[in-house]
């Protein structure tokens, strides 16, 4: 990891231990993470079929700037600032004069003089968003939706806001993250929150070429075979297998890699009878995942959509809150 990517914990939160940039969960307090599930609950009361609209944010500018193509992130980012009444802008980048060779630093330059106070950024290299986040200094508060295959901390807030909905003890899990981790930001962020948060047992499951780099040191268990991995696991995240990212061939066959790392009914046998079943999404049908196990009795992938929208409330919430 890059100096920059590890001075994002120092730069996301202020001198009084508030939270002023979200870029990582490395680093990230875990009295700020409860904080922010907590917060979370406020907007999507356990039960509650309709988000908490607030008036939090009203006056405030908050920008959407995805330099990747993005479905859920986007769109919660934007119902979530709408939601707390701020006035939303997206700019795609694909119509942007960045198209006429404007660099990514003179758009941000550009867009902080518009006094835009957030600025959520999906970014395909990784370590982007802390440098905008340097950049920028404490005028604009920078939101990470995701850089390169290095961090997608809301995504990881929202993970464990959805665990802990339905397996309330984190120092009681055990998690297999199963699949594509070498590419993926979601596990990275993911194992760096739930190891702050106490969970005991984090396991990583792929084949040998696309095993998380580094599994040692961030203390989690590492497999190549899948029914030993997710053996009583209560919580079996898998990943979507991430082409875009792989500069050589990884997988050979999709069939094979069904068979060996897909969740499939028959394949889930050996986690526990009540463990839930994690995507962040996109799916690729047949490939990481069946539809009938994504979409079954055990799956929470369409709540992990609803609860974004909460989840990213709260970080808004928290950050201006911070800034005022
Ligand atoms: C993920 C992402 O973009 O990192 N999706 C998401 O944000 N929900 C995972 C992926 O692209 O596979």
């Amino acid at each position: 990891m890059s100096n920059n990517m590890n001075k994002a914990v120092d730069i996301q939160i202020n001198p009084r231990g508030q939270l002023q940039h979200l870029l990582s969960t490395e680093g990230l307090p875990r009295e700020l993470i409860i904080e922010i599930l907590d917060r979370a609950e406020d907007f999507l009361p356990a039960g509650g079929r309709r988000i908490q609209s607030s008036g939090l944010l009203s006056g405030r500018t908050v920008m959407n700037l995805f330099f990747e193509p993005s479905t859920r992130t986007r769109t919660t980012f934007e119902l979530a600032a709408k939601r707390l009444s701020a006035d939303v802008l997206n700019l795609f980048m694909e119509s942007s004069s960045r198209t006429k060779g404007e660099t990514d630093l003179d758009t941000l330059l550009t867009l902080q003089a518009m006094h835009v106070d957030m600025l959520v950024i999906r970014h395909p290299d990784n370590g982007a968003t802390t440098e905008f986040a340097q950049a920028v200094g404490e005028d604009v508060a920078i939101l990470n939706a995701g850089d390169g295959s290095n961090a997608h901390p809301t995504q990881a807030l929202l993970d464990a806001f959805t665990i802990r909905r339905h397996k309330p003890d984190f120092t009681q899990l055990k998690v297999a993250i199963v699949g594509d981790v070498l590419h993926s930001r979601v596990a990275h962020s993911n194992i760096h929150a739930l190891k702050t948060l106490g969970v005991p047992d984090i396991r990583i499951v792929a084949p040998p070429a696309l095993m998380l780099e580094g599994a040692d040191t961030l203390g989690v268990q590492t497999y190549h075979d899948l029914a030993t991995g997710i053996k009583d696991a209560d919580v079996v995240m898998t990943l979507r297998l991430q082409h875009e990212r792989m500069h050589e061939q990884r997988v050979t066959s999709l069939q094979d890699y069904h068979r060996d790392y897909g969740l499939t009914r028959s394949n889930l046998a050996p986690a526990a009878d009540d463990a839930i079943i994690m995507h962040p999404g996109p799916i690729n049908r047949g490939v990481e995942i069946d539809p009938e196990v994504a979409y079954g009795e055990r799956a929470v992938v369409l709540e992990q959509v609803t609860n974004g929208i909460a989840v990213r409330m709260a970080v808004m919430a928290m950050i201006v809150a911070a800034r005022d």
